[in-house]
């Protein structure tokens, strides 16, 4: 059967472990020889497309990347077509998407050909996720993701596709989750990539108070407060979530060892300050790093020998 990775929620705990196993372990620099994977962008990207363009490459394989302009998904022609497409040249597609549905109607129109990977939908972000589990478990227990359980991550801020696809990854490895937000900005329960039909793993909090949130945090994580596409309600936005920025002083409710994630860009100044996302605290550039790794890891899974 042709795999996938739209989202961490579909993927089963045998899957993960094999992503995250892979994504560690020296690749098969042949993997993808002669393959090509289509890189379609409907957003910008820095981390997204030089992860999966250099991943690729040092698996054997080469890329193609489309533009938003380009490719025009249901503008141009309709996502049926650009995945019919797509599927007479290439083994993989790789897409940031507006809209997560484009997904499921690419796997239909094309009878489940070419395997189809999320670099970032309005609901999941599901490689930053493996990426951050990773940084996270290099801190905290030598990159063994099973020394995650027990741990206490806090997302402060706007709940984003970010947040979904790292609470998702989270609690199915036992880590306890706690998610910082105003009312408007919270995690809604439902649709896809859903932490809270997360079951048998740590625990999800949800709360309105920055600083409860934080309290007795291992691990404190940020995203943007305006997301792309919704630009337009960027004031709103900033006032809506200025006490939930990620400054000395919420840190300082953290453990005394508490390390900060943010998947990048920052918006310094907004949801992080420069004091914080430059500190020793601070694990992106790690981050950053994984993003490569998480890569290697999905793409390996996805060719795997079945
Ligand atoms: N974190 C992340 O996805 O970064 P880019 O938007 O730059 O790809
Ligand atoms: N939540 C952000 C993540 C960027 C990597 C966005 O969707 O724009």
């Amino acid at each position: 059967m042709t795999r996938h990775f739209m989202t961490i929620e579909q993927q089963s705990d045998k899957a993960l472990k094999k992503i995250y196993e892979l994504a560690t372990s020296p690749i098969n620099d042949e993997t993808l020889k002669g393959q090509g994977v289509a890189l379609v962008f409907e957003r910008p990207s820095l981390r997204t497309r030089a992860s999966s363009s250099v991943a690729v490459q040092e698996l054997g394989g080469f890329v193609t990347f489309f533009s938003d302009e380009e490719v025009g998904i249901d503008t141009r022609e309709s996502a049926e077509d650009i995945g019919r497409t797509l599927n007479e040249m290439y083994s993989i597609a790789a897409l940031r998407v507006r809209n997560h549905e484009v997904f499921k109607r690419m796997q239909t129109a094309t009878n489940d050909q070419i395997s189809l990977i999320n670099l970032l939908s309005n609901v999941a972000h599901p490689l930053q996720a493996i990426a951050d589990v990773l940084t996270i478990a290099e801190h905290f227990a030598k990159g063994d993701v099973s020394g995650i359980k027990g741990l206490n991550v806090t997302y402060v801020g706007d709940a984003t596709n970010v947040t979904r696809s790292l609470a998702v990854a989270l609690l199915r490895c036992g880590a306890n989750v706690t998610v910082g937000a105003p009312s408007g900005y919270q995690l809604s329960a439902g649709g896809e990539e859903d932490p809270s039909a997360v079951t048998g793993g740590g625990t999800l909090t949800l709360t309105d108070s920055p600083v409860d949130a934080v309290k007795g945090a291992d691990v404190v994580v940020t995203d943007a407060w305006v997301s792309m596409g919704m630009e337009a309600e960027t004031q709103k936005r900033r006032n809506d979530l200025s006490a939930f920025q990620v400054n000395a002083k919420l840190m300082g409710e953290a453990k005394k060892d508490a390390v900060l994630l943010h998947c990048l860009p920052a918006h310094r100044g907004d949801e992080i300050t420069d004091e914080i996302l430059d500190s020793d605290k601070s694990l992106v550039w790690r981050e950053v790093f994984h993003r490569r790794t998480a890569m290697l890891g999905v793409l390996q899974w996805i060719k795997e020998e079945k």
